[in-house]
C-alpha cells in the first residue's frame, strides 16, 4: 500500500536531514558503496541503550581512540573499561561489552556475525542490538524497533491500543515500512525522526516527510497510549 511511498519519503528526509553522529558514515561515503565499521555500530548501539546521543559522544570517542577494533578492546584490561565506562552508568553493560568483545574476537576472527541470528548468539547481544548492528552494518532488512520506533508507528497507524500490551502490533507495523534497500539508513530515519519531528511533547507535523501517511497526525500527542499501572 502505502508504506512504500512513506518509506521512499522518509529515506528522502533522511538523505538531507540525517543528524552527523562519529559512528555513522555520509550520504557521500554511502552512495559510494561503502558500510560502516560493525565495530563503531555496535559500540554505538550498546551505549546508547538508556544513554542519550548528546551523553555518549565523548564516551564514543574516547573508547574508538583507545580500542580502535573488537581485537583491541578484547584484549583490553576489564578494569580499564570499567574506568573508561565510569560515567555511562548501567555498568552490566560494560561487562557484557567485553564479554562480547572477547567472543567476537576468539570465535570469529574479530568479524561480527553478519545476521541478526548469528549476533543474537553473542554474549550481550540482545534482540535491540541484534536487529540494530544487522541492519545498520550489514544492511539486512532487520525491524528495529527502540522507544523512538514504538511512538512514530503508533502515531503512523493511530494505534490506540496501550503499551505494553501493544508492543507485538506495533512491531509488525515496523516491520511493514521497513523497506528491503537501505534497511539501516530506514532504521536511523526513524530514530532521527522520533528525536527531531516525531518528539513525544509538542510533535512538529508539519516539518514531518511522513505527515500525509499519517493516521494519528490530529491526536499525535497522545500517542502511544500507555496503560495504567
Ligand atoms: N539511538 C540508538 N541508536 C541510534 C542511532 N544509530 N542513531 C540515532 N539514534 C540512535
Amino acid at each position: 500500500g502505502d508504506e512504500s511511498a512513506a518509506s521512499a519519503a522518509l529515506l528522502r528526509w533522511y538523505d538531507g536531514a540525517a543528524r552527523v553522529m562519529p559512528w555513522r558514515i555520509g550520504p557521500a561515503e554511502r552512495a559510494a558503496g561503502a558500510r560502516p565499521d560493525p565495530y563503531r555500530v555496535w559500540l554505538s548501539e550498546v551505549m546508547l541503550q538508556q544513554t542519550t546521543v548528546a551523553a555518549v559522544r565523548g564516551y564514543f570517542r574516547a573508547f574508538t581512540e583507545r580500542w580502535p577494533s573488537v581485537e583491541a578492546l578484547a584484549a583490553a584490561e576489564d578494569g580499564d573499561v570499567m574506568a573508561e565506562w565510569a560515567g555511562l552508568g548501567y555498568y552490566a553493560r560494560a561487562r557484557n561489552l567485553l564479554k562480547c568483545a572477547r567472543a567476537v574476537a576468539a570465535e570469529h576472527g574479530g568479524r561480527f556475525p553478519e545476521t541478526e541470528a548469528g549476533l543474537r548468539a553473542l554474549p550481550g547481544i540482545g534482540p535491540y542490538t541484534a536487529a540494530a548492528v544487522a541492519a545498520i552494518a550489514f544492511d539486512r532488512p532487520a525491524v528495529v524497533v527502540d522507544g523512538n520506533v514504538e511512538r512514530v508507528v503508533a502515531r503512523l497507524w493511530a494505534v490506540e491500543a496501550p503499551l505494553p500490551g501493544a508492543k507485538p502490533r506495533l512491531t509488525e507495523l515496523a516491520g511493514r515500512i521497513t523497506p528491503a534497500a537501505r534497511p539501516g539508513d530506514h532504521a536511523q530515519a526513524m530514530m532521527d525522526l522520533g528525536a527531531t519531528i516525531c518528539t513525544p511533547r509538542k510533535p512538529a507535523c508539519a516539518l514531518c516527510p511522513l505527515a500525509g501517511f499519517c493516521a494519528g497526525r490530529m491526536i499525535a500527542e497522545t500517542l502511544p497510549r500507555k496503560a495504567p499501572k
